[in-house]
């Protein structure tokens, strides 16, 4: 891996305390990180050197899954910390581009490393036009080896916006150039659903809509909106969630990779299915989504406001806090699959997962009742994404002699082994590579925002129902509507 300065925008923040620092230094402990590489933190605040090293070991201390315990430990942390620089930085002032740029190019000469250079934005979206220009104004990134920008969500807050960003952003770094985090596409189970599908036939063979019933995706949280009722007021579940974690899972959930496919292959494919998802129109989306905001209810126990008395938010805001649909995906292998996502705050329980359930060969002839007297239920193939970590395929098993009824049996294909690899680990470790597998390209972005597009305008125009729901529940009734029209369920609610 070829030495790198990681420039890193929004230094004093939340996410890189929280997020950034602690998978450097898991990559670095794991022998992750390039040889020489040097950080430069950027920030308003009036930080040293020392004060930005200490609230980094603060940080790893706090929010890491390794701790720097025993001496040899806190010998590689200081190793490590000793990586550190701190710049004072107004985004918009060029000055301190120019300040920041002596400082890089310094550490560069006195590391003896080539100026490749790794720009990240954790900062609010406001600020990344400023700084991408500046840092082309500023000679930032003219260098003499390669550089890199990687951006967190939002990307846009519609379509317009979008491109908009996009523009600006392209006028300072190619595409190949821009790694946009979507860390759902960084977790564990999603990066191993690519892995299993290109090293087992067998997969391949059932992944197609001759032998699969439906598709359901759910991201459940318990959480509510947090301290962040600003942005979330103005996001909702649409934006937040189901413009980019869901249509990402759903991508990476419907492609179909051959064992040799480079990422190239990966981008390709992603855009294919997107290309091929049923656009909805403004008369068929109050059938296919359902929009919901919390009540006021108890979550394990402990009663919770309703969204609408939450501090910051206004008490006639409309905003979605929960959002189902129904999609399809139009082409050979998915046709006819009816591809269920759903996602929101305030509900019984945290669950991330995909359930593939299979056709049940029994249900097709007339023989629905028999099978359900023998306790036969549909083959799933589950992955969990939390809170724990799983793969598993359910058949149907019975003791062998007379009169049992069957039961489901799990095979489990992989369980979470603690201390793995977490989302931001495996992404910024991708982004040194420079591999964008695993990152959100911008055909994908684009035409995301362009299948959510009329949903935004419908809900903006009061044409789907805003459907209250109890805290602590799993989201209104008609989420359940939804599934039961076509004879589904939602499976694993209680
Ligand atoms: C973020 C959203 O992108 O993802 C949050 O902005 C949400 O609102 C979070 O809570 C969920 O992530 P995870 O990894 O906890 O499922």
């Amino acid at each position: 891996m070829e030495a790198t300065t990681i420039v890193l925008f929004g230094a004093t923040g939340d996410l890189a305390k929280r997020k950034i620092y602690p998978a450097l230094y898991n990559l670095f402990v794991d022998g992750k990180l390039p040889k020489a590489f040097s950080v430069v933190g950027l920030g308003r605040r009036e930080w040293s050197d020392e004060k930005l090293q200490d609230n980094v070991g603060k940080s790893i201390a706090e929010f890491s899954r390794r701790k720097a315990v025993s001496e040899e430990e806190q010998g590689k942390l200081n190793e490590f910390l000793a990586a550190f620089r701190y710049c004072v930085l107004d985004v918009g002032n060029e000055e301190d581009y120019k300040k920041l740029l002596t400082l890089v190019e310094n550490r560069e000469e006195e590391l003896g490393i080539p100026q490749n250079r790794l720009f990240y934005l954790s900062v609010g979206p406001e600020f990344f036009e400023t700084i991408a220009f500046r840092i082309k104004s500023s000679g930032l990134g003219t260098t003499k080896g390669w550089k890199r920008l990687v951006i967190e969500k939002p990307f846009g807050h519609d379509l317009a916006t979008a491109r908009d960003l996009n523009e600006k952003l392209s006028a300072a770094f190619s595409e190949e150039e821009i790694f946009r985090i979507d860390h759902y596409l960084g977790k564990p189970v999603v990066q191993k659903l690519e892995m299993l599908q290109q090293a087992n036939p067998v997969l391949q063979a059932f992944w197609t809509n001759r032998y699969i019933a439906n598709v359901q995706i759910t991201a459940n949280e318990t959480v509510g909106v947090e301290e962040r009722a600003g942005y979330y007021d103005k996001s909702g579940a649409l934006r937040d969630m189901f413009q980019n974690h869901m249509l990402q899972l759903l991508m990476m959930l419907a492609i179909h990779l051959p064992s040799d496919s480079t990422s190239e292959d990966v981008r390709a494919k992603k855009k294919g299915v997107m290309e091929a998802l049923v656009p909805l129109q403004a008369e068929t989306v109050a059938s296919r989504i359902i929009r919901g905001q919390y009540k006021d209810g108890a979550i394990k126990g402990e009663p919770v406001v309703a969204y609408t008395a939450e501090p910051g938010i206004p008490a006639d805001t409309r905003n979605d806090t929960f959002i189902a649909g129904k999609l399809e995906i139009d082409n050979y292998f998915w046709r006819g699959v009816p591809v269920y996502i759903r996602t929101g705050k305030r509900l019984k329980e945290k669950s991330t997962r995909i359930v593939i359930e299979f056709k049940e060969p029994l249900k097709q002839a007339s023989q629905a009742a028999q099978a359900k007297e023998s306790g036969i239920v549909p083959n799933l193939l589950v992955f969990e994404l939390a809170p724990n970590e799983g793969i598993t395929l359910q058949l149907n098993t019975r003791e062998p002699g007379a009169g049992g009824v069957f039961k489901p049996m799990n095979v489990d294909l992989h369980t979470h082994r603690d201390n793995t690899a977490e989302a931001y680990e495996n992404l910024i470790h991708d982004a040194f590579l420079g591999d964008s597998t695993f990152f959100a390209h911008w055909d994908e972005v684009e035409l995301s925002w362009a299948w959510v597009e009329p949903i935004l305008k419908a809900f903006e125009n009061e044409q789907v129902p805003l459907r209250l729901y109890e805290a602590g529940s799993y989201g209104p009734k008609e989420s359940d509507e939804l599934l039961a029209e076509d004879g589904f369920h939602w499976w694993f609610d209680d």
